[in-house]
């Protein structure tokens, strides 16, 4: 069982989501006509695919976890969207996959290992294809004053003491590869959410997931609620998510030579 395995459930209502703005804008970016082939590396319930399936020809997704793969696909049935899933991690993925004119990854990227990836990672991409580098998250904003106490606790609670595998330098990732970072894209939006929508969120992190909370889940649940409570009205709170894409394109062959 992977540590995502029991996040799944949680996973595609709860997480920070990807604006609609965030999809057109990466895609207008990318120069995206509607005959590209995308890949969503990482994909768990393929937020991203599903988001950029309108502006593309074809979307393929990969994932090592079998409930993230099950959960893309009922995803993609509801919405409509052709995807193929390849239950795998990135760094084993066969050379009979393919290229693609564009590999999107979200909130993945620090879980592999940064040479095979980025090895695989360079054979799927065509040349003069692009990488996006995804994440949405709660943005720093006054909108969102529960946040700092809502993180407390999840840290407190966390699996992992060591946040400096979420602080990523992609260019440094990046390298030794034919990329460079070439475009960014940041999308803001505001919506209300529920004091429940945050207790699903902690569950759907690996971090805290429910296999990490066991049988505290109603202590955990509770110090949440008297967290946040404070800051919601009629049980409703604001939230302002940020969305960001780091383009990486083919370097310059001058700057290779
Ligand atoms: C936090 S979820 C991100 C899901 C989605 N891309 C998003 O933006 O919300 C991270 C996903 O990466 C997958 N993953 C972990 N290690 C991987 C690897 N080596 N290769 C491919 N995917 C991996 C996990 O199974 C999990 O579904």
């Amino acid at each position: 069982m992977g540590r995502f395995a029991t996040t799944v459930q949680y996973y595609a209502r709860y997480r920070e989501p990807y604006p609609k703005a965030f999809f057109a804008q990466v895609a207008a970016r990318l120069g995206l006509t509607g005959e590209e082939e995308l890949i969503d590396v990482g994909c768990g319930p393929a937020p991203l695919a599903i988001g950029f399936a309108p502006f593309v020809a074809e979307c393929t997704g990969v994932d090592p976890e079998s409930g993230m793969i099950a959960a893309a696909r009922s995803a993609a049935r509801e919405a409509g969207i052709r995807l193929k899933l390849i239950q795998a991690r990135v760094e084993e993925l066969p050379e009979t996959t393919g290229t693609f004119d564009v590999a999107v990854i979200g909130r993945a990227l620090h879980w592999m290992q940064p040479g095979p990836a980025l090895r695989v990672v360079e054979r799927l991409v065509k040349k003069d294809g692009a990488v996006a580098i995804c994440g949405s998250s709660v943005a720093s904003s006054p909108v969102n004053p529960w946040a700092e106490p809502y993180d407390e606790i999840r840290r407190r609670w966390s699996l992992e003491k060591d946040e400096r595998r979420y602080r990523m330098n992609l260019d440094s990732w990046f390298a030794p590869s034919r990329f460079h970072l070439a475009d960014q894209v940041t999308v803001n939006e505001r919506h209300e959410l529920s004091i429940d929508d945050l207790i699903g969120r902690a569950y759907s992190r690996s971090t805290t997931s429910p296999a990490v909370i066991g049988d505290r889940r109603a202590a955990f649940e509770a110090e949440i609620t008297a967290a946040v409570k404070p800051f919601a009205q009629n049980g409703v709170l604001q939230e302002e998510i940020r969305a960001h894409a780091m383009i990486f394109r083919e370097k310059d062959l001058q700057v290779r030579l």
